[in-house]
């Protein structure tokens, strides 16, 4: 018997082709959200480390701009040192709401100050003590040590606003490749490769 095929076989966006991205990603983001993702701006950053060895984790993407997604972090990190000596990194998102995933690969630029400064200042105090407090990537003796440094920083900073820590910042990463894929009924999943050149984007589709 025939299997019943999906019968919106091809994505909405301009015949299956998100003619801008990086708008499309955020809509992603959007609907995971409202279908009740915790953190659908959750992604895994890989870097490269040293010999060529991949190294990944998750941040949060928090920074849009035209071809451009960015994170914050601190600058002293071992992410941070491994984009300083090579900036391709490699990112993934998955929405399980949503049966989506995208996948960018990009060249990694430390994001300007004032982005920096703007975002810094928009988050809970708490958070922005904890940069201070926070050592990222150095070995911690223990849990008491990093919450007396905590403690330290909120005395320090009590009378007034907490200011932006040198040692952190952000990376804006300019989008160079973009895989958008649609989980499709029995594996006949969609993907549409698009990758930027001069005049915009050329787009492929991929067999599952
Ligand atoms: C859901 C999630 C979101 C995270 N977001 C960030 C983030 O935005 N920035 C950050 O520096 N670390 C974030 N982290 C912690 C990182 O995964 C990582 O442990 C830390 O940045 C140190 O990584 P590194 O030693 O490779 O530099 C997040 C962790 C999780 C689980």
């Amino acid at each position: 018997m025939a299997i019943d095929l999906d019968k919106k076989k091809e994505t909405r966006v301009n015949n299956g082709i998100p003619a801008k991205p990086i708008e499309e990603l955020r809509a992603w983001i959007e609907e995971a959200r409202q279908q009740g993702a915790k953190e659908p701006e959750a992604m895994n950053l890989a870097t490269v480390g040293m010999g060529g060895k991949p190294h990944n984790r998750m941040v949060l993407m928090r920074h849009f701009a035209e071809d451009e997604v960015g994170f914050f972090t601190n600058l002293e990190s071992n992410k941070s040192n491994q984009i300083e000596a090579n900036q391709h990194v490699s990112i993934t998102m998955w929405w399980p709401e949503l049966e989506r995933q995208v996948r960018i690969s990009g060249v990694a630029k430390p994001m300007d100050r004032s982005i920096v400064e703007a975002y810094f200042s928009s988050r809970p105090r708490n958070s922005q003590i904890a940069a201070w407090a926070s050592k990222q990537s150095q070995p911690l003796s223990s849990m008491d040590a990093l919450h007396t440094r905590f403690r330290k920083h909120e005395l320090e900073f009590q009378d007034g606003p907490v200011p932006l820590p040198e040692f952190w910042g952000g990376f804006a990463v300019t989008v160079k490749e973009i895989e958008f894929w649609y989980g499709r009924p029995h594996r006949l999943h969609e993907r549409l490769f698009l990758v930027k050149n001069a005049s915009g984007w050329t787009t492929t589709r991929m067999y599952p």
